[in-house]
């Protein structure tokens, strides 16, 4: 075996022999010469096996390969520049780990259903790969953004004892004696690590058993969450805006191949910069109501209203003050109409929908306890909580962004569930 790279490596070895342990993409041949597309992961390469100029093993050997037949190939890298990645191998040596028969996804149509049944074969496919390139340099630039700006990373448990969100979709599980509950929100948590670290984000799994069957929904998702002490609704938009810019134009400038691969219109993405648009409930129900939408003051946006409020701009819109109640116990009233809270969700532009929720938290210890009592929420199981208010209270603010919601946008892609390896949807949990 010849020096080991890997595909995405191979402009350091122009002109040198190396072996890449790849499976076989496609095949194709032309008499004398057979194209090999040979994929690891890190990229794609087209191997070519020229029939004077390798042993008949080899020719054979490479004839004998099918689609994702696993193999050590080796061979000498040339530049190229009529192919894709800019590079070419011309084989010399072919080890066969293992021949494959029969692989159930072809270059063939397949339906959703059959394909998801195969989820874990299709990730192989070229653009669930770049999906997943792309969701990590998502998260990668998630990081950098936090880190950059003051943030400590800090975990939330997953296992709860109460509901962060409202109690309508709680996965339940048994904790011993106990009930407990998969996290809807690691929030709560989060607001008492901000009284101990000031600036603090987490980034977890999330649970909701909601029996919406949408393009937007998932049982289990990625979230976000930044908290922040001493900051107020307005600086908290601020950080989200250039939060936002900066986890797209990251993507931009390092996924430009993936984004291609996905069919993305980069212009799109270029044009998100901070600062973005904001409207408020109010204006938004008056637009709505304009636009022909039957929908009162006071009543939650579906996903309808949500697509024709960001259909006016061609960036993410804040839609901020919405009333009371139809938001979580735990938002702040403005002070000036405290039937309205100090609260933001940011509408993805071209109509993937909310990708942050979040607000100005209530700081004031008789409000949050008045708060609990009108939902009805047991104070004993909240009791901790209230002591953040009850020790040293300040003003706060944090937000939610969902992660395979972004990816969605960010991608172009008309449902969650490609952004996620092995999405959990009303109906399905295999693979
Ligand atoms: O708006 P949500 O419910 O807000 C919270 O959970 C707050 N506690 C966040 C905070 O202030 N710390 O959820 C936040 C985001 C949504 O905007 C959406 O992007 C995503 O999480 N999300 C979902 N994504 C996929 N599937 C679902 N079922 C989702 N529910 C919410
Ligand atoms: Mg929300």
């Amino acid at each position: 075996m010849a020096t080991k790279s890997v595909i995405r490596d191979v402009n350091k070895h122009v002109g040198e022999t190396v072996t890449i342990g790849s499976w076989i993409h496609n095949k194709r041949s032309s008499g004398k010469i057979q194209f090999l597309q040979l994929r690891d992961g890190s990229g794609y390469i087209q191997g070519v096996v020229v029939k004077n100029e390798v042993s008949e093993q080899v020719w054979n050997d490479a004839k004998s390969l099918t689609q994702e037949s696993s193999v050590y190939v080796t061979g000498v890298i040339r530049e190229e520049p009529r192919s894709q990645s800019g590079y070419e191998m011309t084989v010399t040596g072919i080890e066969i780990i293992h021949l494959t028969e029969n692989y159930p996804i072809t270059p063939k149509e397949h339906g959703v259903d059959f394909l998801m049944d195969h989820r874990h074969l299709w990730l192989r496919a070229p653009k669930q790969r770049a999906i997943l390139v792309i969701r990590s340099e998502i998260i990668r630039a998630i990081q950098e953004f936090f880190d950059q700006n003051g943030f400590t990373l800090v975990d939330p448990p997953i296992l709860t004892p109460t509901s962060a969100e409202g109690t309508t979709n709680l996965f339940h599980t048994k904790y011993f004696e106990e009930d407990a509950y998969l996290t809807q929100s690691g929030q709560l948590y989060m607001e008492a690590a901000a009284m101990a670290l000031g600036k603090v984000y987490s980034f977890g799994p999330t649970f909701r058993a909601e029996k919406s069957k949408t393009r937007r929904h998932l049982i289990e998702f990625w979230m976000i969450e930044p908290e922040m002490a001493f900051t107020d609704h307005e600086e908290s938009l601020q950080i989200q805006e250039r939060f936002i810019e900066h986890v797209v134009q990251s993507v931009v400038k390092n996924c430009k191949t993936e984004l291609e691969t996905v069919g993305r219109d980069v212009s799109k993405l270029e044009n998100i910069k901070a600062p973005f648009p904001r409207i408020t409930y109010d204006d938004a129900i008056k637009f709505l109501q304009g636009e022909g939408f039957d929908i009162p003051w006071g009543e939650d946006f579906g996903a309808p209203h949500e697509t024709a409020i960001a259909e006016k701009y061609d960036k993410p819109v804040f839609i901020t003050h919405y009333p009371a109640g139809i938001k979580a116990f735990y938002m702040k009233p403005d002070p000036n109409r405290p039937e309205v809270v100090l609260c933001a969700d940011m509408i993805a532009p071209e109509g993937y929908g909310e990708i942050i929720g979040g607000s100005q938290r209530i700081d004031d210890p008789q409000l949050l306890e008045q708060r609990f009592k009108e939902h009805d929420l047991s104070m004993e199981t909240y009791q901790w909580y209230m002591d953040l208010r009850t020790y040293g209270t300040v003003p706060h603010s944090g937000f939610g962004l969902g992660l395979e919601r972004t990816v969605a946008w960010i991608c172009g892609l008309d449902h969650v569930r490609e952004t996620i390896p092995f999405p959990r949807t009303l109906y399905r949990l295999y693979p």
